[in-house]
């Protein structure tokens, strides 16, 4: 069907307020809006058609399926502290919106009229799910959220949930178990929990006890629930489920014995590839990291890292507003493997490891779990892959720790010009912590990790890596002007929240800050014990330009 037949089907179908929708959408949009021509990033895999004007209609009907299939639907909306997540569903190949073609509108109860109407925080598209994530701010109690598209209508709102009691995504394993991920279930850090104490259950619409299918967990552990799936989820036969009110995957969710189901946006979709015949992986050393508004460290982190051999990245972004999907496109032009994984779920650091680790399962041998400001050093001037291609021993070595020594802010008061490699030269002693390398193929099944170390299935071991030949740089205390940014974050941030008195002294803080984000006199000067200028040095004669002196992450800023 090509775009003119669409284009000429196309109609709005909405059940609900179209009575009242032109009037109100005189009033929301006669002033006009421009719209530019935006571009939007998209995942692997994923290549919707894209509008860049309004003429074309974004809002289609699908043609010869049932009449009360609606062309784009509110799937859902999630209400997280400090923005709300409303999920679009899209019919099979429509146009796309962009954030210039939507509003969010906050409706009084029991009336359709808007009390307020804001623009989007901002729009991605979610991979492998034909649907968008529209960020959009707070509502005011009481209110309603939904979404007006411009120049065609509201749109019906959706169940609402909170994302602290919630599944919230779910894979199937090769071993055709699902995995789900969730908020709420508040179990013990690092321990298996007992699995007949909880229930999955598998339908279209969970509130309907009728079609629901109970399945047993096979484990559960943290924030994540291994169910056996029904075989009539994996043959994807629908009947047994009812009829959905339009085409979607079935849900997941999970209860506890004896209590209510968890409210659930985990559809059984994504389904993982089996497990290669051949042992050799497309890459030998991959890297997950997680990060929010932190695109600018990206091109040194990346190319760094790429010259001691890894060779893909996964970046889960959690809701970042910095253009970051600009910066890994011009770093995918450049030839480095890198993709972009939409993580909005807070608090969730584990679990989105633990999701990472399975993505990169079929195409890495390891996977090393670093931050962007932490960067792997070789002293010994060994390769990254001849490091870990030496563990052999009579017990399997599948997790390497790897020492992370904290460098303060080097003297310096402004950002360096030349990357944080060569800025920052001045360390603490002695190491503060570790961070791991892992074979994503011996983790244990129940995918717990804690502080940054996975659980291993029996029979395989980690070592502990000495500093001299492996050890991690991390630029822990920048500048005050970066610091005090990621010091706001980390308060409430990187920790997880079903164990918070772990984290009382955490590390992560700043000794001697408290919880203010105000510059200390002397902060330039602190965190300085140990002059170490071997990354440096290192960094210098491989990857500045004899003629000119620059580093290519210093090109890379001047032309963004
Ligand atoms: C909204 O309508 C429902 C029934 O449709 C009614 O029970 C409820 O009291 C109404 N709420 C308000 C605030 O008018
Ligand atoms: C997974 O389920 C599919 C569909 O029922 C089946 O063909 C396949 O053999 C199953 N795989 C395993 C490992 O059980
Ligand atoms: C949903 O759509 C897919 C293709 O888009 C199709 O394979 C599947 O059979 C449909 N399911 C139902 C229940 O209509
Ligand atoms: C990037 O790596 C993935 C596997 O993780 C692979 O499927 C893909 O083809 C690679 N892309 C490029 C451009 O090499
Ligand atoms: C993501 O960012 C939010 C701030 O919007 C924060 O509250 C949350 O903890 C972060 N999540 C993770 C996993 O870091
Ligand atoms: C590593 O290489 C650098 C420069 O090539 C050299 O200065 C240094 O001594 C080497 N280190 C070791 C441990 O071989
Ligand atoms: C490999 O390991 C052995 C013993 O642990 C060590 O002597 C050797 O230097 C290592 N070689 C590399 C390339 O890491
Ligand atoms: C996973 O770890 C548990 C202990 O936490 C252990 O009992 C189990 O055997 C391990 N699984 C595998 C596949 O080794
Ligand atoms: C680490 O390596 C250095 C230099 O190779 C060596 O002197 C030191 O004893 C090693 N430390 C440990 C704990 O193996
Ligand atoms: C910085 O000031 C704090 C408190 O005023 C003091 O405890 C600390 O020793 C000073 N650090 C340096 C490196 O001067």
């Amino acid at each position: 069907m090509n775009m003119m037949d669409r284009k000429k089907r196309s109609g709005l179908r909405l059940s609900w307020g179209v009575s009242f929708f032109w009037c109100t959408l005189t009033i929301l949009f006669v002033s006009g809006f421009t719209f530019s021509t935006l571009r939007l990033f998209f995942t692997e895999g994923f290549h919707p058609r894209l509008v860049s004007k309004w003429n074309i209609p974004a809002i289609e009907a699908i043609s010869g399926e049932s009449s009360v299939t609606p062309a784009l639907t509110i799937r859902e909306t999630v209400v997280f502290p400090d923005q709300v997540l409303v999920f679009l569903k899209y019919p099979p190949s429509t146009v796309l919106l962009t954030k210039d073609d939507i509003n969010c509108i906050y409706l009084p109860p029991n009336s359709s009229e808007p009390q307020l109407q804001l623009s989007p925080v901002s729009i991605d598209v979610v991979e492998y799910q034909s649907h968008q994530i529209v960020r959009c701010p707070p509502q005011p109690r009481g209110t309603i959220l939904s979404l007006a598209v411009k120049h065609n209508g509201k749109l019906k709102p959706g169940p609402t949930y909170r994302w602290d009691s919630l599944a919230y995504d779910a894979l199937i394993d090769r071993d055709n178990s699902t995995i789900v991920f969730v908020k709420g279930l508040n179990l013990r850090s690092g321990r298996a929990a007992d699995p007949s104490k909880f229930k999955c259950l598998y339908g279209w619409d969970l509130t309907k006890p009728k079609f629901v299918i109970g399945a047993d967990v096979v484990s559960v552990a943290q924030e994540i629930v291994r169910c056996r799936t029904p075989l009539s989820v994996l043959n994807n036969s629908p009947q047994r489920f009812g009829l959905g009110s339009f085409n979607d995957s079935i849900k997941v969710s999970v209860r506890m014995v004896g209590r209510r189901a968890l409210n659930s946006v985990a559809r059984v979709k994504h389904q993982l590839a089996p497990k290669p015949l051949s042992r050799d992986k497309q890459h030998e050393m991959c890297v997950c990291t997680m990060l929010r508004n932190q695109a600018r460290f990206l091109p040194e982190w990346i190319m760094y890292h790429s010259q001691i051999g890894v060779d893909r990245w996964f970046i889960y972004d959690n809701n970042s507003d910095d253009d970051i999907e600009h910066v890994v496109e011009s770093l995918v032009g450049a030839n480095y493997n890198v993709t972009r994984h939409v993580w909005p779920w807070i608090k969730s650091q584990e679990a989105g490891f633990a999701h990472c680790a399975l993505q990169a399962r079929d195409s890495c041998d390891w996977v090393g779990f670093i931050d962007v400001d932490e960067f792997f050093h070789l002293p010994s001037n060994l390769s990254l892959p001849g490091i870990v291609r030496n563990q052999s021993g009579p017990i399997e070595v599948a997790e390497l720790r790897v020492p992370c020594h904290s460098f303060g802010p080097s003297g310096l008061q402004k950002l360096p010009t030349k990357g944080v490699m060569v800025g920052y030269t001045c360390r603490m002693a002695f190491p503060e912590r570790h961070k791991s390398i892992v074979k994503p193929e011996a983790l244990n099944s129940s995918l717990i990790n804690v502080v940054h170390h996975f659980h291993l299935k029996s029979g395989f071991r980690h070592v502990n890596m000495n500093r001299s030949a492996l050890v991690i740089n991390h630029y822990k205390y920048q500048v005050w002007e970066v610091f005090k940014e990621k010091f706001y974050r980390r308060v409430a941030t990187y920790v997880s929240d079903w164990q918070q008195e772990r984290n009382v002294g955490s590390k992560d803080r700043a000794p001697g800050l408290g919880t203010k984000a105000v510059e200390p006199s002397n902060w330039s000067t602190r965190f300085c014990q140990v002059k170490d200028t071997r990354l440096r040095d290192r960094v210098l004669e491989t990857f500045a330009n004899p003629k000119t002196d620059l580093l290519p992450w210093e090109y890379q800023q001047s032309e963004t």
